[in-house]
This record gives structure tokens, C-alpha cells and sequence, in this order.
């Protein structure tokens, strides 16, 4: 299928999208929204576009077991060195990429030329009876090289030499055309090894300013996410790259030990909407910058680097939370008292992934900004003078309602009746009227008799807390100039007037509602809504843990969900169910999400999340609620004060198809995402020239393998043992 088949695309889409390289249904079915939104179209048929590509590019739902049998199919190269090859577990591994990364002379093209004589090896002895494509970007490709290691391998050399095709890349454009340019030659010749030696030199060379960095960084990201899509996985092919790194690690590449593409890989990825801990509050992880330090389930750390935003094949893993992940993130888990890193689409139901037992970081209060403001009389001898300046212009004046905010019916209340508005407002008005900037003498502040009683807080308090939980679960957000909620239980109710009025001055009114039987509680007050709508539910979690504990409580105790045996909170946003998760571990209580089919009023089926908290969790929880009228049940709950649990067993891994990824890379690996644990690297090997012709090979950021170091050999014969 032609892309301008596609249904609902007009030729002028067409032509954009054709401009922005999107030549193929299967491209657009991997494009993100943002990358269409780069061609010029918008949000909405964007999303149109993505989904009808998708579906007519059959990319659908791989399930668990098509991906075994996928994983079956990886096949392994010898590098001919038996101690290189253990490092890696056996051999460069097809449906992955390979870096190697190392100084000059390291023997990064060395390997490579190794590997594209031993590809073509049959597979007894060590090859995939294949053939190798080699794009060549600083013209080292040496024939009579391949051809004496075709002969030590007992190869014919001159057929060895035919089986690699290689091509030259002048710049980064063509060296990302070449991608589909292998495509094309890749069932022709049954290429199973593809090298690009080196990766970075073209973009090295191109990007050079600094200000050019995020270009580059994301010109190569498309670069490895094609090489990843369109040929590794695709055709079961090994990717095997090479970087240079210097040994002045100032230079270009930033840090020496970070990866070409700075980690961003496209399948080390998870959902856009995971949430992770800044030291900011909680946010969602595609909305951080390079600026935010992230937390890992011990302290904060720097992000690397931050991939875009991309469509991928995906997986739901259900454990103490629910996160979604591609086939090759990493998570680590937990083997016999050890912790090892496992790829998604090796994880089995019944794995434990860690979590981390309390998150500890320093609390900080958040102010409110609800200072009753104070308004502004006019004064009688300014009032006149306008009067006086405005005279005749009373009518209908557009030009100064506009100018001034002020509508000509409130003017003559503000005007003849000294009626108090906003001092801007006035400011405006004199300025309009005579010409000249307000002074002291024009004006006196007064609180109105509408806002004397109103006490809001100017700083988050225990109620503020309460009363924003109860509006969160139970009250419509789109009212502007009251707070409504509703709930079946009226003493609830009662007991959140009873606070209202008797901190905050505020009246409310009771209602029940009619032919349900349900509550309504009303408080007018546009102060209130917008102080509610004021505070940030991402940056609760640096209030301090009474606060914390509070808010907790509250949306508990509101949610109707304590029964004899244990605490849950159900909610159809899995948003405010992870946040909920967070903020408990802040408190060191542990809990579980799981995802349920529930009927609604309509009976109509939809999703709804339940957060169980873990039984080491309940007595805290229980004792907070103590005071609270709505817990008299929940006291028969046992107090289990075992150790808090710090891994969980994976309940559930479900193929969800085609979902929105991102990829961060952060120091040290490892972060809290969704309050799991998540890893993220790639398959990297780094080279050290050591005593003549010995090189130290050091594995960097194994999916499952040890990070350990060999040494091998550069020899006449090629790569071998020492
Ligand atoms: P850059 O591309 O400059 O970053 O280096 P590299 O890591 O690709 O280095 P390369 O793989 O080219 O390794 C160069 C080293 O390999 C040389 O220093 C030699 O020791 C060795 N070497 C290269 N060619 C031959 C050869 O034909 N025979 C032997 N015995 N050794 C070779
Ligand atoms: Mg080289």
C-alpha cells in the first residue's frame, strides 16, 4: 500500500509528508505524533494518520509466545576469539546492536572485519552461513585484510571477499539513506551481519557548534532506531557499530563511557506517561528536561540523555505497579540473593523486580497562594475628577472597558458609589481618564464584607490536604466558582462541612440529591476553587511526611475501600493511583496496583485500578485515620509489622501493542519509574590497546551477563585468543 491510499489523506499530506522522508505506510505507522506534527499536521489527523498506517502496515499485537519463538531465532557470531565470545555470551547476537567503542587503534575495525569473514562461517563453526554488508564512513575497509583471514579460516578467499558488500558514506544524509539501501540488498544476499564503522565519524565531522549537539543527537537517534526497526529486527540481522572515543573525554562525544546515541537506543524504552521523582515533584517521564535530577530509589541523578517520543511495540508489565516497557528494556530482578538485569522479553511471570523501601528525600513546604487580596476604593476627589474627564463618555464605551477591564456598569458603581474593585483596575482606568499614574491619595484598600470571615491558608496545612483529596476523588473540576462533592455517605460530608466552616470561614450547604442516594456539599467560593486547583498534585510528595500521610489518609478514608481485611484505594485514573503509590512509599508503606474490569451505572464495562496496600503499611495508615470519623471499621485490621517488602513478583506481562515510548538514559543505570526499578542501557563493548598485540575487551551494561574484562589478540590471522 502507497501512503496516499491511505484513507482520509489528502494530496497536500501527501506531499508534506513525502517532503519530511515519510515514504512508507510502515514509516508512518512508527512515526510519533510529534515527528508528523514536524511535517506540519496537526495533533488530531496526526493521530488519525498513525492509527490507519498501523493498521494497514498489520503491525499489530505480537503475542508472548511469537515473541519466544522470535527470541529463538537470534543467532550468534564468532568473533574467533573464544574469550571475547564469552564475554558476550557466545557472540555478537543477531536482533541486537553491538557497539564497540574504544581509541584509535583499539581494534574496533579489526573485529569488524573478523566478524564479516566469520558471518559467512557455517553454523557448526561458529558463523550464520551468511553474508556481511560493511558501510564504510573512513574508508578503512581493507580487502587483502579479509582475504588473509578468509585463509587462516579455511575460507576461499576470493568468495569471502565477494560476500561483503561494501559501500562508502560521504556524509551523516547518506549514510542514514543507506539504511534502506541495505534493506533492498538484504534478501537479495542474505546479509545477516551489517557494520558501520564508524557510526559517528560523518555526524562528528557535520555537527560540530554546540548549539548543533541536539540535532546531531537526534539525527543519530533516528539513525539507530532505523537500524534497530528496519534491519535488526526485521531481517534477524546482527548490528555491529563502531564509535571512536578519545582519550580527552572533553571533547565532542561529551563523556568517553556514554554511548553513540547517548543510550537512545529506541527499545530501551518505557511509557511516556511513567512517573518518575524529581527533585521538582513527580512528573510524567517524557515531560522531563536535562535539567531535572531523577530519583533511583536512593538518592537524585543526572539524566543523560532523553530520546523523542516514539511508537513501538510494547509490553504491560504488572508487578507492585504497572509499567509499560519495550521487548528490550531492562529491569533488574532479583536470583538467588542476586540482582541481575533481564531484558522485558526474557522476563517471566513470577520474576522479582525490585522496588525501593521508602523513598528518602528531604521535605520542603509548599506555599499557598491565597492571600486574600485586598481591593481598592476610589477616593471622592479622584472619583470626581474622572467624572469630570470622562463626561459624556459614559454610555456605551468600548475602547474603555477594553482599556480598562472595567465594564460602563460597574464604571458608575466604582465611579458614584466608591463600590471596591481591583487596584489595577483603577490604575488602568485613571490612566485612561486622566492621564497620569495612580497615586496613594486616589485610592483606600478594603476588604470587602464578602471575603472578611474567609481564613484560607497560606501554606498547606493538614486541611488543605483533606479537602483536596475529597476534591480530587469527588468533585467536578470543570466548576469555576464552587466546590461540589459528592459522595453517598453524609456524615463524610457533615465532617468536611464541619472543617470548612470552621477553618476557613467558609458556609457550605447540604443537599441530598434527588431519586439517588447520594450527597451533594456546595461551598461558593471562587477563592477556593482556584486555591484547589492551585496546588500541584506532582509536588505533594515534598510536603512533609505528616502532610504526606494526611493526604493519603484522606483520599483513603473518602474512597469507601477498607474492608476487614485490608486497605485499598480504587480509581479509574491510573495517574492519581501512581501518584498515590509514590507519596505512600515516601512514607515507606508498600502497595500493589491492579487493573479490573468493573460494570458502571450504565453497565458498561471499564477499566478501574485498585492500589492495595501491603499489610506492613495498614497500621500506619490506620492509626492516621484513627481520629477521622469514616475508620471505626478499619481498627479490626491486623497490624502486621513484618519487613517492609522490597521486591515483587511480576503478576502479569501482556503484549499491548503499538504504544508511545521514550527513552532516558541516567547515571548509574538505574532509576524508580512508576515506582519500580527500571535499567536502561545497551549492549556496548569497550576496547583498550594493551602490550603489543594484546587488547582488553571490557562488556559494558550486559543485559544479563557480568561486566567483565578479557584480553584477546590482533594477530596476523585475526581476532584469536591469547
Ligand atoms: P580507529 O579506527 O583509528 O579508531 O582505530 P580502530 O579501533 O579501528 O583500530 P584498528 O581496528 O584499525 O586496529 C589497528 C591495529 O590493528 C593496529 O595497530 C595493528 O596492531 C592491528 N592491525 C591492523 N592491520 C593489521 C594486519 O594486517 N595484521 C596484523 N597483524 N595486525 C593488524
Ligand atoms: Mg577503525
Amino acid at each position: 500500500m502507497e501512503i496516499d491510499e491511505l484513507p482520509g489523506i489528502g494530496p497536500s499530506t501527501v506531499n508534506k509528508l513525502r517532503e519530511q522522508g515519510f515514504l512508507t505506510v510502515e514509516a508512518i505507522a512508527a512515526a510519533s505524533i510529534g515527528n508528523l506534527k514536524e511535517a506540519g499536521i496537526g495533533n488530531g489527523p496526526a493521530a488519525k494518520l498513525i492509527k490507519a498506517a498501523q493498521k494497514a502496515a498489520c503491525i499489530g499485537f505480537m503475542t508472548g509466545e511469537e515473541y519466544m519463538e522470535k527470541r529463538k531465532q537470534v543467532g550468534k557470531i564468532t568473533t574467533c576469539s573464544n574469550e571475547l565470545n564469552n564475554l558476550l555470551g557466545g557472540g555478537v547476537e543477531t536482533q541486537a546492536i553491538t557497539e564497540l567503542f574504544g581509541e584509535f587503534g583499539s581494534g574496533k575495525t579489526q573485529i569488524a572485519h573478523q566478524l564479516a569473514v566469520a558471518v559467512q562461517l557455517p553454523v557448526e563453526k561458529g558463523g550464520l552461513g551468511g553474508t556481511a554488508a560493511y558501510i564504510d564512513t573512513e574508508s578503512t575497509f581493507r580487502g587483502d585484510r579479509i582475504i588473509s583471514m578468509a585463509k587462516a579460516l579455511g575460507l576461499d578467499p576470493i568468495e569471502t571477499l565477494k560476500n561483503i558488500i561494501t559501500t562508502k558514506a560521504y556524509n551523516s544524509d547518506h549514510q542514514m539513506l543507506l539504511v534502506d539501501k541495505t534493506v533492498e540488498e538484504v534478501a537479495k544476499r542474505n546479509i545477516r551481519l551489517v557494520i558501520i564503522d564508524s557510526v559517528t565519524a560523518h555526524f562528528r565531522a557535520e555537527f560540530t557548534g554546540r548549539g548543533e549537539l541536539a540535532t546531531r543527537q537526534q539525527k543519530l537517534n533516528r539513525y539507530l532506531h532505523d537500524l534497530q526497526r528496519k534491519l535488526a529486527d526485521n531481517y534477524n540481522i546482527a548490528v555491529l557499530l563502531t564509535n571512536q572515543v578519545m582519550a580527552n573525554p572533553g571533547l565532542m562525544f561529551g563523556d568517553p563511557t556514554t554511548p553513540v546515541g547517548g543510550h537512545v537506543l529506541a527499545h530501551f524504552c518505557v511509557g511516556t506517561e511513567s512517573l518518575v521523582l524529581t527533585q521538582n515533584g513527580l512528573k510524567r517521564i517524557d515531560q522531563l528536561t536535562l535539567k531535572d535530577k531523577i530519583y533511583n530509589g536512593n538518592k537524585f541523578i543526572n539524566i543523560l540523555s532523553k530520546g523523542s517520543v516514539m511508537n513501538e511495540e510494547a509490553f504491560e508489565i504488572r508487578a507492585n505497579g504497572i509499567i509499560i516497557a519495550t521487548a528490550e528494556h531492562k529491569f533488574p530482578v532479583f536470583v538467588n540473593g542476586k540482582i541481575v538485569d533481564k531484558k522485558v522479553k526474557d522476563l517471566n511471570v513470577g520474576d522479582l523486580l525490585i522496588s525501593t523501601k521508602k523513598i528518602n528525600i528531604s521535605s520542603e513546604l509548599t506555599n499557598l497562594n491565597t492571600k486574600a487580596k485586598k481591593l481598592a476604593c476610589l477616593s471622592s476627589k479622584c472619583s470626581k475628577k474622572i467624572k469630570e474627564s470622562l463626561k459624556g463618555r459614559f454610555k456605551v464605551n468600548k475602547e474603555l472597558e477594553e482599556f480598562t477591564g472595567i465594564t460602563i456598569r460597574q464604571l458608575r458603581r466604582i465611579i458614584n458609589q466608591s463600590y471596591p474593585t481591583d487596584k489595577d483596575k483603577l490604575k488602568r482606568l485613571i490612566t485612561y481618564a486622566l492621564n497620569r499614574d495612580i497615586t496613594d491619595f486616589d485610592f483606600k484598600l478594603v476588604y470587602t464584607n464578602k471575603h472578611k470571615n474567609v481564613r484560607l491558608p497560606n501554606k498547606i496545612n493538614k486541611t488543605t490536604v483533606r479537602l483536596f483529596a475529597a476534591w480530587l476523588c469527588d468533585a467536578d473540576k470543570r466548576d469555576k466558582h464552587l466546590v461540589r462533592i459528592k459522595k453517598d455517605s453524609k456524615d463524610y460530608l457533615e465532617y468536611l462541612a464541619g472543617i470548612i466552616t470552621n477553618e476557613y470561614g467558609l458556609k457550605t450547604s447540604l443537599t441530598k440529591i434527588k431519586n439517588k442516594n447520594c450527597y451533594q456539599l456546595v461551598i461558593n467560593s471562587v477563592k477556593l476553587v482556584r486555591m484547589l486547583k492551585n496546588i500541584d498534585i506532582n509536588k505533594l510528595i515534598l510536603l512533609d511526611n505528616e502532610l504526606i500521610l494526611e493526604f493519603c489518609a484522606a483520599m483513603i478514608d473518602g474512597n469507601d475501600s477498607i474492608c476487614k481485611t485490608h486497605i485499598t484505594f480504587s480509581h479509574v485514573n491510573i495517574g492519581l493511583i501512581n501518584i498515590l503509590q509514590m507519596l505512600l512509599l515516601k512514607l515507606g508503606i508498600q502497595s500493589t496496583i491492579r487493573r479490573e474490569k468493573q460494570n458502571n451505572n450504565f453497565n458498561v464495562t471499564q477499566f478501574c485500578f485498585s492500589l492495595n496496600i501491603l499489610s506492613p503499611g495498614n497500621h500506619i495508615l490506620i492509626d492516621a485515620m484513627k481520629n477521622k470519623l469514616k475508620t471505626n471499621r478499619a481498627f479490626g485490621l491486623k497490624q502486621n509489622k513484618k519487613i517492609p517488602i522490597i521486591t515483587h513478583a511480576i503478576k502479569d506481562i501482556i503484549p499491548v501493542g503499538i504504544k508511545e515510548v521514550i527513552d532516558i538514559t541516567v547515571e548509574g543505570d538505574y532509576f524508580l519509574c512508576n515506582g519500580i526499578i527500571t535499567h536502561n542501557s545497551t549492549f556496548r563493548i569497550k576496547l583498550r590497546k594493551s602490550k603489543g598485540i594484546s587488547r582488553v575487551a571490557k562488556l559494558i551494561d550486559s543485559p544479563n551477563l557480568p561486566n567483565c574484562e578479557v584480553i584477546f589478540s590482533v594477530s596476523e590471522d585475526g581476532i584469536r585468543d591469547i
